[in-house]
């Protein structure tokens, strides 16, 4: 493994890193009170390439690599995990799928305004019944002529009030259980398609995530994507990608705590001395900061593999599993050197807790990620 990294992809680290002080940090705490959407900043991050990352540019990407777009969302999920999963969403989830499954019409119809930001995707595979277990989906799509109609409920969709373009998951031939799984692209408007309320959620404020309906909603078959009964391999294989993206989420949250420790201990007093004087600190400053170098470097090493067009499907689940977990322990640990300032608004540690809890759980518990990893071995 060799980790240096190109110029070109300092570059973009930087320019996230500058992009997220300036444009995103100055109104992240009031958008998490208010649960705003951040409409300016995700118009802004399409101008700077960063909603469509690793598309080619024949079809409005940036045509960077993934270890680049780790960087960037390191970088950005460091000032704020809300803005961080909406890009991650649009790139791993939706432009991603739509690059590698899609027909050339497809994209360029959707992935090229996707990749340019003028438009934002949602990935809908979730449902009421159909979270971990992800095969039990009881969306359907018969076909009628040239169309399909889709009727079903799916929950927790990211963007799914904002999104323009939908990719959802649902049954065609129940039968064939996860083979009769198709996936459709479908727009927002579509008669026969509604979005529930906004979820008041603990972290992520500044998401939108909702649940979305449909019923007797037509669908053309040029917006069935990857073939029918392919939808679950396409529901998969676009979660391992996706899985390295909330990676790199949580390392943005583990950071911010850890760089916020630092400050704090430095500034704060007690005995008369700077708590960063006292081992208790100093022990949980060195141990945040190795966890945060291996969950770094796990992501990575998955980031690494999927450029390099190797099985990534081991190292990113193991990435997110580890990252996530880091994620919280800082976050938990940054309250705890913080102390009573911890636990209040004004000193952002608390948020970044509230924040961590769902790398745990979206886009693949971190119960399923040991299920991925143990089957991996066990092959
Ligand atoms: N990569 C590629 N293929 C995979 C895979 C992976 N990680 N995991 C399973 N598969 C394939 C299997 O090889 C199998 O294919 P074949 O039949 O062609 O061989 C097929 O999928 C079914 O797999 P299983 O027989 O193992 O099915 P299972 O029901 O026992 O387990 C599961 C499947 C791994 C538990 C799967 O249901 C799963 O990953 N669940 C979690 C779903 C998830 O991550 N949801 C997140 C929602 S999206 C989200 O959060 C987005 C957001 O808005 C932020």
């Amino acid at each position: 493994m060799d980790f240096a990294f190109t110029e070109e992809q300092l570059m973009i680290k930087q320019t996230a890193k500058d992009f997220a002080e300036s444009e995103i940090a100055p109104s992240a705490v009031e958008r998490d009170i208010k649960a705003e959407f951040p409409y300016e900043i995700v118009k802004k991050m399409g101008e700077l390439g960063f909603m469509g990352m690793m598309v080619p540019p024949e079809w409005g990407g940036a045509g960077m690599d993934t270890i680049s777009y780790v960087l960037a969302m390191e970088e950005i999920s460091k000032v704020d995990a809300s803005v961080g999963v909406i890009m991650s969403v649009n790139n791993s989830l939706v432009c991603y799928g739509l690059n590698d499954y899609g027909t050339n019409e497809q994209k360029e119809k959707y992935l090229k305004p996707l990749a340019q930001g003028n438009l934002l995707g949602a990935f809908a595979l979730s449902e009421p019944e159909a979270g971990s277990d992800a095969t039990n989906q009881h969306t359907t799509a018969d076909k009628d002529g040239d169309d399909w109609i889709l009727d079903g409920t799916k929950n927790w969709i990211t963007n799914g009030q904002t999104a323009n373009v939908f990719l959802i998951v649902a049954q065609t031939n129940r039968e064939l259980r996860h083979k009769g799984i198709s996936t459709f692209i479908v727009d927002k408007g579509t008669p026969g398609f509604e979005h529930g309320k906004k979820e008041d959620k603990l972290g992520i404020r500044s998401s939108d995530t909702c649940s979305l309906s449909f019923t007797n909603c037509r669908v053309p078959n040029a917006n069935l994507i990857g073939g029918e009964g392919k939808g679950f391999n396409f529901a998969m294989n676009t979660l391992n990608g996706g899985r390295i993206g909330i990676a790199a989420q949580a390392l943005g949250i583990a950071q911010a705590s850890l760089e916020a420790s630092l400050k704090y201990a430095k500034e704060r007093k007690a005995f008369d001395k700077p708590i960063a004087n006292l081992q208790a600190i100093q022990f949980k400053l060195a141990d945040m900061s190795t966890k945060i170098e291996a969950a770094r470097l796990l992501t990575l090493n998955a980031a690494s593999l999927k450029d390099k067009n190797e099985n990534y499907i081991q190292a990113s689940a193991m990435a997110k599993l580890y990252a996530s977990r880091v994620a919280m322990e800082c976050a938990d640990e940054a309250i705890q050197i913080h102390g009573g300032y911890g636990y209040v608004r004004e000193y952002l540690v608390e948020r970044y807790l509230r924040d961590a809890k769902i790398t745990e759980i979206y886009e693949g518990t971190s119960e399923i990620q040991r299920i991925v990893i143990a089957r991996s071995l066990l092959q």
